[in-house]
């Protein structure tokens, strides 16, 4: 009797996390509302971020400075802000994203002209003329990473799109000349859709990672859609792109956070993966799967 309980409160709490994972990931149904940089164009200034769990907010950050966005034990992804000087007050543009993978290291910068410079393992990559685009694939001892570097991207313009066995990460630019809401002027700026393929084996911690914690938790219920960033920025603040030194790396930590309970292991299995995170401007909306009511719910087989 008491072990039917039991698993009928599980049932019910598993339900009940399910129809929340569900209705998190359908608000990405709807439409740019939220993203800041929807249809019109326009910036708002400050990265509006969308995380693992299907929650948007704006993240302000400092100009000049580094903050991680993704880290896991062999994944680390992180952002550069630059200003951006709206009409009616001064934000913070993303400038440049650094992404680690083992020991594989690739930086994508906005250059003095406005342009994507691609750097794989320090090395400056170059479009030969007449070439637009690029394919660099690299097989580990345990994985493979890819980088797909393109100037004329159907779905996004300029573009790179990074590829492991955890995440496939798509980076583009904006060209300068667009307008806020004002009619200011901005400038070039970066935006990213990262889509996370699976479960981790191990934590995932950063400022769009650290949701798929609170999603795999069945903590995703407890957080209002306030559009606000609930951690501590400066705890997300690197030295650099590849720093691990802050409060919230996840680099080369095994199980950082991810505890592998049982709950945890029926909502993870529940979940239909990709899940997406983004930063910046609304990607191509045509190239998102819609998850939307049940389609978002995982179809790996029951409890
Ligand atoms: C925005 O930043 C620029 C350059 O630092 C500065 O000149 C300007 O006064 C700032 N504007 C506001 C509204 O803070």
């Amino acid at each position: 009797m008491a072990r039917l309980g039991t698993n009928c409160l599980l049932a019910l709490l598993l339900f009940t996390l399910i129809v929340d994972i569900a209705q998190a990931q359908g608000n990405r149904g709807n439409g740019n509302n939220g993203y800041g940089f929807g249809d019109s164009g326009g910036g708002k200034g400050d990265p509006i971020m969308t995380s693992f769990d299907g929650r948007s907010f704006e993240f302000f950050g400092q100009v000049g400075a580094y903050y991680n966005v993704i880290s896991e034990k062999q994944h680390q992804m992180s952002m550069k802000l630059k200003l951006g000087q709206m009409w009616d007050h001064n934000g913070t543009y993303m400038e440049g994203l650094g992404f680690r993978y083992q020991d594989h290291k690739i930086i994508i910068e906005l250059g003095a002209d406005d342009n994507m410079h691609v750097y794989l393992d320090g090395k400056r990559l170059e479009m030969a003329v007449g070439e637009n685009e690029q394919e660099h694939i690299m097989g580990l001892e345990s994985g493979e990473l890819m980088l797909l570097w393109q100037l004329n991207r159907p779905d996004a313009g300029e573009a790179v799109e990074i590829t492991t066995d955890l995440l496939s990460v798509v980076v583009f630019l904006t060209p300068a000349g667009t307008r806020d809401e004002g009619g200011a002027i901005q400038p070039a700026y970066l935006n990213f859709d990262a889509a996370l393929l699976g479960p981790p084996a191990h934590g995932l911690k950063g400022i769009i990672g650290e949701g798929y914690e609170s999603l795999a938790e069945g903590r995703a219920a407890a957080e209002a859609d306030d559009f606000k960033f609930h951690g501590e920025e400066e705890e997300f603040r690197m030295d650099g792109y590849f720093a691990t030194a802050h409060t919230h790396n996840a680099f080369g930590v095994a199980h950082a956070g991810g505890a592998a309970s049982r709950v945890r292991r029926l909502i993870e299995s529940r979940v239909a993966f990709p899940l997406r995170g983004s930063a910046g401007r609304a990607f191509s909306a045509a190239t998102l799967p819609v998850l939307a009511g049940s389609d978002a719910l995982g179809r790996k087989g029951g409890i």
